[in-house]
């Protein structure tokens, strides 16, 4: 019996989700979401029908990406079986398909499912072998609006690796925060109390905004920095709004929150007198955001001593962590790095050029590298090698002052000695 493969129409959208409702029921069809379908109809999805006696009687599609092309369903009336439909159908929805500009095309099933057939026909290739990883997604819409309403980001999950050397504070934070985070139930058989605040400190462009970050992206939960500027709407309010802000956040059941620049929060209450409120909201709804678990409060400054003690003290913070200016390790991962896109000459010594760095941020060996790789640039423009050599980097180094001067890495010693707790 004759049939005829063509576009869906708008006007055939009712039959589509007919069909789809009938052959959902049946056990060798990919059950269909109808209102996945529609989304992906109105996101611009290529479908493809099947018309017989003037009904709707087979329907594929396809979700298009640049050159590449998903497909996850055949849906074929169960009179209309056996016919040649299937490969029909997917015939079509190829032709549409490299109109578009695909050139590779995925087909989603399951094993037995009507379909296979018609794709082993038109010369599909089953990847073997491959197992499929699936993840629910744990946010709930609610989750989601309080998040974004706090401007809130799910980050990216490899920020942690991309952080270069800094060994020692890098297996702090995961022995000391990220594993009993990630296991709180073995953490609580061993009667291990979770971390639920943490202040960084040390000298400027060290990584501490990093760290924060990359923390929230190893533990997988979303990241919300408060901003006092953006909480103070007015004069005095800065204390109140921070209880708000806690206490809505305080619903998730997951969340990193980070307030940057601390000592402006939160200074002595002697030397500064018109924070006083802050500080003793933030010496009730500290104790409070500890007693519920699956939150993380990090806090950072660059001058942990001008911060009101009593803040500080045990019961408030958990761990007081201080991140200084990369060692040679770390200053080497870091050159490591920064030079890891660059044409380099092979005489390139990254050892010595990391010991001329001391007090060099991650910011700094990034500058310098840049720098380096202008001269070449240069160079190269005037008919010279498009490669940055070791001279060049010389030159750089030599125009980078470090960010952390010796005075600035003696004073964090002895903050270090006075206020790390881990
Ligand atoms: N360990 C690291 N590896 C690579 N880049 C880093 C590292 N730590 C910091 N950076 C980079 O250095 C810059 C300053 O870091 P940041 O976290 O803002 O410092 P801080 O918050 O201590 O002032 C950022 O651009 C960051 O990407
Ligand atoms: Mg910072």
């Amino acid at each position: 019996m004759a049939f005829q493969i063509c576009d869906l129409q708008p006007t055939d959208i009712g039959a589509a989700i007919r069909l789809l409702e009938e052959v959902r029921q049946l056990p060798d069809s990919t059950p269909i979401e109808i209102d996945q379908f529609i989304t992906e109809v109105n996101d611009g999805a290529v479908v493809v029908v099947a018309l017989a006696e003037g009904a709707l009687v087979g329907l594929t599609s396809a979700r298009v990406a640049g050159d590449r092309a998903w497909t996850q369903f055949l849906a074929i009336s169960p009179e209309w079986r056996r016919r040649g439909i299937g490969s029909a159908l997917t015939t079509g929805l190829e032709n549409r398909l490299l109109h578009l500009g695909v050139r590779r095309v995925t087909a989603l099933l399951e094993p037995g499912r009507i379909g296979e057939q018609a794709l082993v026909n038109r010369g599909y290739v089953p990847t073997t072998g491959m197992v499929l990883y699936e993840k629910s997604l744990s946010f709930e819409p609610s989750e989601v609006r309080i998040i974004d309403s706090w401007g809130g980001q799910i980050l990216d999950t490899d920020l942690w690796s991309q952080l270069a050397g800094m060994e020692r504070e890098k297996l702090l934070i995961d022995q000391r925060i990220v594993a009993p985070l990630a296991d709180p139930s073995l953490a609580s058989e061993v009667g291990l109390r979770l971390p639920g605040t943490v202040l960084m400190f040390g000298p400027p462009g060290t990584g501490k905004t990093t760290f924060a970050r990359g923390l929230a992206s190893r533990l997988g939960w979303p990241f919300v920095e408060l901003l006092p500027s953006k909480l103070a709407s007015g004069e005095g309010r800065l204390a109140g709004e921070l209880r708000e802000a806690l206490a809505e956040l305080g619903h998730l059941e997951h969340v990193v929150i980070f307030i940057d620049e601390f000592d402006e929060i939160a200074p002595a209450r002697e030397s500064s007198p018109a924070s006083a409120g802050v500080v003793n909201e933030l010496l009730k709804s500290i104790p409070e955001l500890r007693r519920r678990p699956g939150k993380l409060l990090v806090c950072a400054t660059n001058f942990v001593e001008t911060i009101d003690p009593a803040v500080l003290r045990p019961g408030r913070f958990d761990l007081l962590i201080g991140i200084g200016p990369p060692d040679l390790d770390a200053l080497r991962a870091l050159w490591d790095q920064s030079l890891g896109g660059m044409n380099v000459h092979s005489e390139v010594d990254i050892e010595s050029i990391a010991e001329r760095c001391i007090g060099f941020t991650p910011g700094d060996v990034d500058l310098a590298a840049q720098r380096a790789a202008s001269l070449a640039f240069s160079r190269a423009r005037h008919g010279g090698d498009a490669v940055v050599t070791a001279a060049d980097i010389d030159d750089a180094v030599e125009r980078t002052s470090p960010s952390v001067t010796r005075e600035m890495y003696d004073t964090f010693r002895a903050e270090v000695a006075a206020f790390e707790r881990i």
